[in-house]
């Protein structure tokens, strides 16, 4: 039986449908009814329980042999910051599953995570890799760059930018490069590393076949969508001095229906960033060869997430 925390979320609905499809048992923490409501139509165990809160986790893991976690933020939120979801969330986790005799654990981190990094998201990613590795627990981590595929936040807040306006303002030059990958491919990864002792004890950088700038990926979306707008390149001093009125104006858009995406000031400087790894990373590791981006994207756009 395989314990799984952040199955709801974008990464973790596909990994269901992955080990649904394998025959694989599970039972997923998860924080609301309509989790439950996911998790049981699938037909996995689900139980009630938050990562940051230690007491909600206990006795969950009872039974489970293996620990997927992919609880993970990208912004900071009122509830709950990076030090609290990331570090204290994922001490949570690794306590219970020391207490519970749990054999393997998986942990979702990020491409760049480094103590050292001037992003907080990647600073925690770390420090959460560290209370992994200490566990004692034979663990695997994988570090992915971008993660695309139907409902991925990043096509849709992409999606939701270019249908803004007649221009597509992009923070800085767009000239950082990412390395985007599959979500299927990320799927096929970790179903092959689960019980697989040559991927215990790792930290695994991965992503797909290609570097591309912002500004390519931004290209290629458009194309797929059918669309053609220009790129205005703003200063991202100037993008993040609008993130307030950014904010007021979601709230005001989501009374009219309209979506605007949603960003924080340290992912504008994320975008700045170069996330990339050896692009043969997953057909050195793995195997096989990750589908590229036009593929995913394509796929991303024409699948409607499932958010049943
Ligand atoms: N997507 C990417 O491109 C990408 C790239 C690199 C690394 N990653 C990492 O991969 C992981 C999954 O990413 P994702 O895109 O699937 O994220 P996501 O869609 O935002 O999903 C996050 C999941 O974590 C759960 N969660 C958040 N806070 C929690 C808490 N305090 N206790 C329990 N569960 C909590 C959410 O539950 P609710 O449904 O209740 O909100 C959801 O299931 C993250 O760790 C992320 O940092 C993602």
């Amino acid at each position: 039986m395989i314990f799984i925390a952040g199955a709801t979320g974008f990464v973790g609905r596909h990994l269901l449908r992955g080990l649904k499809a394998g025959g694989y048992r599970a039972r997923c923490l998860v924080r609301s009814e309509e989790g439950v409501r996911f998790c049981h139509e699938l037909g996995f165990e689900a139980c009630r329980g938050d990562i940051t809160d230690r007491k909600s986790l206990e006795g969950k893991l009872e039974g489970t042999r293996i620990v997927i976690h992919l609880v993970g933020i990208i912004r900071e939120r009122d509830k709950g910051g990076f030090d609290k979801v990331h570090v204290e969330g994922t001490g949570n986790l690794v306590d219970e599953a020391k207490a519970s005799g749990t054999e393997r654990f998986f942990f979702q981190s990020a491409l760049g995570a480094d103590p050292g990094s001037p992003f907080k998201y990647l600073r925690t990613k770390a420090q959460a890799e560290e209370i992994v590795k200490r566990s004692g627990i034979p663990y695997t981590i994988f570090r992915p760059s971008l993660i695309i595929g139907p409902g991925d936040g990043f096509t849709e807040n992409v999606k939701e930018l270019l249908r803004l306006g007649p221009v597509v303002p992009v923070p800085g030059d767009g000239e950082a490069r990412f390395q985007p990958l599959f979500i299927d491919d990320w799927v096929r990864c970790i179903l092959e590393v689960l019980d697989n002792e040559a991927f215990e004890n790792r930290v695994i950088e991965i992503g797909g076949p290609e570097h591309l700038t912002y500004n390519q990926m931004l290209k290629t979306i458009m194309k797929e969508m059918g669309m053609s707008k220009p790129i205005l390149h703003v200063p991202p001093a100037v993008t993040k001095a609008g993130l307030p009125f950014v904010g007021i104006l979601r709230s005001i858009g989501r009374r009219f229906g309209v979506k605007m995406p949603d960003v924080s000031s340290e992912q504008i400087d994320l975008l700045q960033t170069d996330n990339i790894t050896d692009p043969d990373a997953v057909e050195r590791l793995f195997g096989f060869r990750p589908a590229g981006f036009e593929e995913a994207i394509r796929k991303a756009l024409g699948d409607q997430p499932d958010k049943t």
